[in-house]
């Protein structure tokens, strides 16, 4: 995959980068804005457990990229006080992996594991009695003569992370006693976000480029947050480096990102489904094709924003462009039966 200005993967950018990321994250609820209705949820669980003295009940965060699932349970552990130990569903690739994981833990310690819904069906397994008695089953030996072992293990609160809860196993996913969906931000909330990472950043950003740049953030903090680094490199350059709205769209059209946040790919998506499909539907699949992306990122990574700002419709027999996608690119929708109901 190519890596996009607007992409809301998670990027090799260089070491620098990476920490200025994490200088970026809140650190606790206090900090961290938006996500209310998840917030108010987790502060009372946090609060209920730490009153009864126990671990709190296992977490599934879903949603898409890059709106701090991460984060979140970071902050998590930060307001439990407990520590955290971060790995992700395709690092795991043994039982054994998990078990070492798992037995290093101690009470009240919090186990993150990104990409949940990656993790080897094998390890899954070990992870249903950890997570519902915190015991361990290992198996010793092999053969006629295999034994089972059950080890204890601290009370420990797993918290997953997953694009999709539709492809984690139903035996998973019941054992969460949380389970949330992490929305996309509002625009106001991401122009808050970015006003306070140039604090920290020590950049001076006026009210108005805040917003210009929240618009084009596709609702999603690591977005903003990487938008906001590369403007400030555009008025370091450029000018005294303080960042006013003139500065902001002209570094944003050389980073080729329009108004609504799209890059030229996201354009040349919606214009292959205009152009070649006549709106559409279209099967995922051909989406693929045409754009040369598996069709899971299409899915976790690019559908998900359009589908929320109103550009593509999921329909049963595929997806379809909007009337306000062909606006957009300035394109003519031409009328035919099926799709009279874009107008
Ligand atoms: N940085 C990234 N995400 C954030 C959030 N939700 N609140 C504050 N700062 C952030």
């Amino acid at each position: 995959m190519i890596e996009r200005i607007v992409g809301t993967a998670p990027q090799a950018d260089d070491v620098v980068e990476q920490e200025l990321e994490v200088k970026l994250r809140p650190h606790d609820f206090a900090n961290y804005i938006g996500q209310d209705r998840l917030k108010k949820n987790l502060q009372l669980a946090i609060q209920a457990a730490q009153k009864r003295g126990e671990a709190l009940d296992h977490v599934l965060l879903y949603g898409p990229p890059g709106l701090g699932k991460t984060t979140m349970a970071s902050v998590i552990a930060n307001e439990m006080s407990a520590q955290i130990r971060i790995t992700s569903g395709p690092a795991i690739e043994r039982a054994g992996d998990l078990a070492s994981l798992l037995t290093n833990l101690q009470d009240g310690d919090i186990l993150f594991i990104d990409e949940i819904h990656r993790l080897h069906r094998t390890v899954e397994e070990v992870l249903y009695s950890a997570m519902e008695d915190y015991k361990l089953d290992i198996m010793l030996g092999k053969g006629p003569s295999a034994r089972s072992l059950r080890l204890d293990l601290p009370q420990f609160t797993l918290i997953g992370a997953t694009t999709r809860t539709g492809a984690l196993a139903a035996p998973l996913r019941d054992r969460f006693g949380h389970v949330h969906r992490l929305e996309f931000y509002t625009p106001e909330q991401i122009a808050q976000i970015i006003t306070r990472a140039a604090g920290i950043l020590n950049v001076t950003i006026d009210a108005k480029a805040a917003a210009k740049l929240a618009e084009r953030s596709r609702l999603t903090p690591r977005i903003a947050n990487r938008l906001l680094k590369r403007v400030r490199d555009y008025a370091d350059v450029h000018s005294d480096g303080i960042i006013d709205t003139a500065i902001s769209i002209k570094a944003l059209e050389l980073l080729e990102v329009d108004e609504l946040g799209l890059d030229p790919a996201d354009r040349m998506l919606l214009t292959a489904i205009i152009d070649s499909y006549n709106g559409g539907p279209v099967g995922v699949e051909t989406l693929a094709a045409l754009t040369a992306e598996e069709r899971s990122t299409i899915e976790d990574f690019i559908e998900p924003y359009l589908m929320q700002v109103g550009l593509l419709e999921r329909t049963p027999r595929g997806r379809k462009v909007t009337h306000k996608a062909y606006r957009h690119l300035g394109k003519q929708p031409t009328l035919d039966s099926s799709q009279s109901s874009l107008l």
